[in-house]
């Protein structure tokens, strides 16, 4: 080894072998640090899964695509409150506002995305990161995490803001079967990360973690979402919960970013795993993606039994399907449904929207807390 290139970097002790006694009551010392020597990082050791390098040095970046990512996110931050909220408050407690099926839309949109994007912030922190030994693909993670409790927030300030029943929507996930139906598919894939025992670097734990990336990038951030996203963001387009459809869109914004981040990782991972990606691997993803689609169908019937706001549950198949073909492709797979288009164009134009552009003209002139809001 090149002297020049070696440092001196603290071995940590494998904590299970300390007495955690001792722990707690402090004697916990430097001593138990013992200093080695070992060579510095080098981009062409880093993995994504399974790399032996530093995971708390930063730099050297090899992975470009996830720094940037974690760049454009911050600068995309926002935060619930500066949302003007004071137009869909009184559209809702007017009696005439809105028809029972668009009140039935709100209420079943925010039962599934109250408790969702805690689902989606869990199985970040306590499984995902474990698993990634690329610190610049960490680094996203944690903004990621941190914009799953800001959607959190969102949804539980549209709750307050309309003065719903709490317990009726935060439970939608247990009493409520197409919302169960979503929720129940996720759950064994996020079980899988989330386990303490689980560890990747065997073919079997590397294709669970391949497909648990898969089922929550391309089948929960990019298609469980898209019907509640179509249906608020609808809403808005016709004036109506325009403070709700702002929030919507700022989180589709984030969403379409975890969801892109999930693809760039999963493409990663295959190619510096290529053994993982085998024909069984694939035909068994296939099918997720199937029942992906007929779970959120029959999500999008639930909600719009009658047809309203212009849009159909039959609407929805044909968007499901688009955007499921799609996501396939981006990882490499051929779509399921050919000749399929997409019959809510409109919807990449929210995507894209800049903040700035207050499409809604919902915003409050200064940041304040909630708890002194005050609206222009
Ligand atoms: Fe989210
Ligand atoms: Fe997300």
């Amino acid at each position: 080894m090149n002297t020049a290139e070696e440092i001196i970097t603290p071995k940590i002790v494998n904590l299970d072998s300390v007495n955690s006694d001792s722990m707690s009551q402090g004697s916990f010392s430097q001593d138990s640090f013992v200093p080695t020597v070992q060579s510095r990082v080098s981009i062409v050791d880093k993995r994504i899964i399974n790399g032996k390098t530093d995971v708390n040095q930063l730099v050297p970046f090899k992975y470009n695509w996830a720094w940037e990512k974690y760049l454009a996110s911050c600068a995309n931050h926002w935060m619930p409150q500066e949302v003007n909220m004071q137009r869909d408050i009184e559209l809702w407690k007017s009696p005439n506002g809105l028809t029972d099926d668009e009140r039935m839309i709100v209420k079943r949109n925010l039962g599934f995305f109250v408790t969702a994007d805690s689902l989606a912030a869990n199985n970040i922190v306590l499984g995902t990161y474990r698993q990634i030994t690329a610190p610049e693909c960490r680094q996203f993670l944690l903004r990621q995490a941190f914009e799953e409790a800001i959607h959190t927030h969102a949804y539980q300030y549209i709750v307050e803001s309309l003065g719903l029943d709490e317990a009726e929507i935060f439970n939608a996930y247990h009493e409520v079967s197409s919302i169960a139906n979503k929720d129940q598919f996720l759950i064994p894939f996020i079980d899988t990360l989330t386990d303490p025992t689980f560890k990747t670097g065997t073919l079997d734990s590397d294709q669970k973690l391949l497909k648990s990336l898969i089922v929550f990038a391309c089948i929960m951030e990019g298609l469980f979402f898209y019907v509640g996203f179509v249906q608020i963001l609808a809403l808005g387009r016709q004036n109506k919960m325009t403070g709700s459809a702002e929030q919507y869109q700022y989180i589709l914004r984030d969403e379409s970013m975890h969801c892109n981040f999930g693809i760039d990782l999963i493409n990663t991972i295959k190619l510096e795993n290529p053994h993982l990606w085998t024909s069984d691997f694939k035909a068994e993803v296939v099918e997720l993606f199937r029942k992906g689609v007929d779970l959120e169908y029959e999500y999008a019937e639930d909600t719009m039994p009658r047809g309203v706001l212009g849009l159909n549950a039959s609407m929805f198949k044909e968007y499901l399907r688009f955007i499921c073909n799609r996501r396939m492709q981006q990882i490499g797979l051929d779509p399921l449904f050919p000749n399929t288009n997409n019959p809510f164009p409109w919807m990449s134009e929210m995507i894209d929207l800049k903040k700035e552009k207050n499409f809604f003209e919902t915003r409050v002139t200064e940041y304040q807390s909630g708890g002194v809001l005050d609206w222009d």
